[in-house]
């Protein structure tokens, strides 16, 4: 199978996109871009605004102002992008193995080319040995992997993370970025990552937008300099220390406006 990097990996143009839930401004003219293959980061206190961007651009949401293109396309095929979202997403009647396949099922690829590409994926995120087990039988960081792999299945030109490893802890967190990076590295997708984690997003990126806090505007885009192929070695390395502070910096500002804020006023109730 070939899982390797394409050609045709998507690039991704967000122009001056707003947002608005009633009176609320979500996300305020929030534009960027991604080159194919790029790995980009959005980070930001909560309720800036990200999962709202992740929805725009995941096509899960309407009535937005201004435009999200992939490859110049303001309607591309479904899948082109693959999500991964916060929440589990595994089925837990199904094993790892029947968990990747399942969108190779949908798409009636046979059998034997299913199962092949499947052992593929899972050796990809490193769950071989565990092709017959169970959800419940594997930690939290193994299932997200699982449901990474079942993205991939798909072969998405464009992925897009809401806070996958948000449930976990932050040692197991720094090690799956080794897997992600590996990934990364080897199927080169353009890849748009949500994050509130700073560690993560400098690890991973090549470029991290901070977030501010409502409304949802770019504070800044920083450039994440750190040498590729990465492992979580290059967290203890000066240059990644400072670059955690610069984005510390900016973000401090905005997690305490954050509180502040939400301590005097809670947000207006979701409808849905
Ligand atoms: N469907 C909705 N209806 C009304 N308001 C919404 C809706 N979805 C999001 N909001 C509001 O928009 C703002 C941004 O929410 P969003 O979920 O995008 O934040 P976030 O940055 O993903 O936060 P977190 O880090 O906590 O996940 C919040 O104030 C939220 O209350
Ligand atoms: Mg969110």
């Amino acid at each position: 199978m070939d899982l390797a990097a394409k050609p045709e990996h998507s690039a991704l143009q967000v122009k001056n996109l707003t947002k608005r839930f009633g009176p609320l401004v979500a996300v305020d003219d929030v534009s960027f871009e991604a080159k194919p293959g790029e790995f980009i980061s959005v980070i930001g206190p909560s309720g800036c605004g990200k999962s709202t961007l992740f929805n725009a651009i995941g096509g899960m949401l309407a009535d937005y102002e201004g435009q999200i293109l992939l490859d110049g396309v303001t309607n591309p095929a479904r899948r082109a992008i693959g999500m991964v979202f916060q929440e589990e997403s595994t089925f837990p009647w199904r094993t790892t193995l029947q968990n990747i396949a399942f969108p190779l099922e949908i798409v009636g690829t046979p059998k034997r080319e299913r199962l092949e590409r499947s052992r593929e994926l899972v050796k990809l995120v490193g769950l071989e040995g565990f092709e017959d087990h169970y959800p419940s039988e594997m930690s939290g960081g193994m299932r997200q992997r699982t449901a990474i792999a079942r993205t991939l299945a798909f072969g998405p030109r464009f992925l897009l993370m809401d806070e996958p490893f948000a449930a976990l802890d932050e040692q197991t967190r720094i090690l799956l970025g080794d897997k992600v990076l590996q990934i990364h590295q080897r199927l080169k997708q353009t890849t748009l990552l949500i994050t509130h984690n700073i560690t993560e997003a400098v690890q991973l990126s090549d470029r991290v937008l901070v977030m501010t806090y409502r409304p949802g505007r770019i504070k800044r885009i920083v450039d994440i300099d750190l040498p590729r192929p990465r492992s979580s070695e290059i967290v203890s390395s000066p240059r990644f220390g400072e670059l955690v502070g610069t984005i510390w910096n900016d973000l401090r500002e905005e997690a305490s406006r954050g509180l502040a804020e939400g301590e005097k006023s809670p947000p207006p109730r979701r409808k849905s």
